[in-house]
């Protein structure tokens, strides 16, 4: 009766785990919660580990329970890997034999040392995606004991569900690749529409990367940075030609029309759920540190950081480049009226990193293009 009792409290406390899945983990993340329910469900086993196919060809630990080592900078080469190919799970005898026969070197010794000699029975299972074996999915025990039935049946669920994780991720990568060329191909054909702006996109990219990284922003805010000034002048799409391509005056009404495109660009990207965190470098890179900026009159620190970054970036290029109804500035000139906006337009903090990092960029964009 304790027993049972025992064994329904481990199977809820797995259940949880296993609700608490989401595609949204990192397959680190993912993988190691899966390794922790299907332990708790497999008596005996104390061990395990999930290995995945990384990029170059060779796998790598992804997740590892029980192990006295960190092994996430263990490789081992597709030839050395040793995963069942069915799909039913496998049991093998002290695997560790295996290691000393076939690796070497630095892995075989890290695999050493977090304890694998100590390992008796191995339940391993493929991970698979669309057929193709992509990862192992490894339960060990320390006993000499013999895996049940149904152990060998809970191990093959697990890895079925660590092939569905697997496959979505490859999905969602997809998807998100189709959508990068598409968002591309957008901003090339905005900017097609009007000679004075093609790459003007990604020179601004180009600046505010490089400004970012002076500045000290993490890897993941720099990537956002990089595709909101890719992005930042999409609601352009919506202004006629006749307006963005007119080399005289513009009247009120169509400067009206003009100053919408960081709106209708924020609407526009809002179908694309990783495309969320650069809604607020679309909506408002026309903002000014002074509040006297569009459409929201964001003043000083209520404008996100980031935002500051790609309004100097686009506001330095539209300097040093050609428009349709003026001629760009020259490089000093440009920094001169950065000075000068500082506090106006622009944040102190940015112009200060700003008048050392543009002028380099700008170098190494007009000499690139005169030459190449
Ligand atoms: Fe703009
Ligand atoms: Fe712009």
């Amino acid at each position: 009766m304790e027993f049972k009792e025992t064994a329904s409290g481990l199977l809820n406390e797995a259940l949880d785990f296993l609700s608490d899945l989401r595609l949204r983990m990192s397959v680190e993340g993912f993988m190691k919660k899966l390794l922790q329910a299907a332990l708790v469900l497999v008596p005996g086993f104390d061990m395990g580990s999930v290995i995945m196919e990384d990029k170059d060809g060779s796998y790598r630990y992804v997740a590892w329970t029980g192990f006295k080592e960190d092994l996430s900078q263990v490789k081992i080469p597709p030839d050395r890997v040793l995963i069942p190919k069915g799909r039913n799970p496998v049991v093998i005898e002290r695997i560790y034999e295996w290691d000393n026969e076939f690796l070497s070197g630095e892995e075989l010794k890290v695999l050493k040392s977090a304890g694998t000699n100590r390992i008796r029975k191995t339940i391993a299972v493929g991970i698979n995606v669309e057929g193709r074996i992509v990862g192992g999915f490894f339960l060990d025990s320390s006993l000499d004991i013999e895996p049940t039935e149904g152990d060998l049946k809970i191990v093959k669920v697990f890895a079925r569900i660590a092939s569905i994780f697997a496959t979505m991720k490859l999905y969602q990568e997809r998807e998100r690749g189709y959508q990068r060329e598409i968002i591309l191909a957008m901003v090339k054909a905005m900017e097609a529409r009007d000679p004075y702006t093609v790459g003007h996109s990604e020179r601004v990219a180009k600046y505010a990367v490089t400004l970012a990284k002076e500045i000290g922003f993490s890897e993941k805010d720099i990537d956002r940075i990089f595709w909101g000034s890719m992005v930042h002048d999409i609601g352009k799409l919506a202004v006629p030609e006749h307006i963005l391509l007119k080399p005289s005056r513009l009247s009120p009404s169509e400067f009206e029309i003009i100053r919408r495109h960081p709106v209708v660009g924020e609407e526009m990207i809002k179908e694309y759920p990783w495309l969320e965190g650069i809604r607020s470098i679309v909506r408002n890179h026309h903002e000014r540190w002074d509040g006297k900026g569009y459409p929201d009159k964001l003043k000083g620190d209520q404008i996100p950081p980031e935002v500051r970054v790609v309004s100097m970036a686009d506001a330095f290029d539209a300097m040093t480049s050609d428009r349709a109804y003026r001629k760009g500035i020259s490089l000093p000139e440009a920094l001169r009226e950065i000075k000068k906006q500082e506090g106006k337009q622009f944040d102190p903090d940015v112009v200060k990193e700003a008048l050392n990092v543009l002028p380099e960029v700008y170098k190494e964009i007009y000499i690139f293009q005169i030459s190449s």
